[in-house]
């Protein structure tokens, strides 16, 4: 398989961002079934500005294969739902349709890990089938089966958490 990279976005690919966000929450919105459509037929992103004005604790990636955009990572460190103050949380994760079931979510997540070494948790949705099965896997590939794993009660889904550690 050609190399999928990661490539740090800036405010000046904030319409990439803005554009792909608008294809994974509608991709996803059957299963966050709250989230509504805006009056001017987008969902919106209210957080994406502070990608590019927190740098010490927000990261947006453009995710590519062959040099071709296939997707995103939104990551964040110490928020919201970290017990610990720096520790990272993946935020929003997406490749496009074209792409998937070619382990390109999954080189992209080791690249994550990889390029911001520390402590992680990943919390996908428990009813998000296709998504838990993908972190189930990734992580625990990732971690040798070191990542511990928990169920979470939530409104108005359980969430599913993966902790652990990416090394330097
Ligand atoms: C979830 C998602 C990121 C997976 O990306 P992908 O590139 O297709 O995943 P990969 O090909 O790297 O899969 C890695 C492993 O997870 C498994 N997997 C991936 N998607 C799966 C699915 N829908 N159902 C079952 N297993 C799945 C693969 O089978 C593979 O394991 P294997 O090699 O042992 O067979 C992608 O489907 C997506 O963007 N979905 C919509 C957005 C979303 O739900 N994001 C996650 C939010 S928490």
């Amino acid at each position: 398989m050609q190399a999928v990279t990661l490539e740090l976005a800036t405010a000046k690919e904030a319409p990439l961002l803005a554009n792909l966000i608008e294809l994974y929450v509608h991709d996803v919105s059957d299963v966050f079934t709250q989230v509504e459509l805006g009056a001017d037929g987008r969902f919106g992103y209210a957080k994406l500005p502070l990608y590019f004005s927190e740098p010490e604790r927000r990261f947006a990636f453009v995710m590519r294969r062959e040099g071709r955009v296939a997707g995103f990572v939104l990551a964040t460190r110490g928020l919201p739902a970290a017990t610990e103050p720096d520790v990272y949380d993946v935020a929003e994760f997406f490749v496009l349709k074209r792409y998937r079931g070619a382990r390109v979510g999954e080189a992209a997540a080791f690249e994550l890990w990889r390029r911001l070494p520390g402590k992680w948790t990943v919390r996908v949705a428990e009813r998000n089938t296709g998504a838990l099965a993908f972190w189930s896997r990734s992580v625990m590939r990732f971690t040798h089966g070191a990542a511990r794993e928990q169920t979470l009660p939530g409104e108005p889904h359980a969430w599913r958490v993966f902790s652990f550690e990416s090394p330097a």
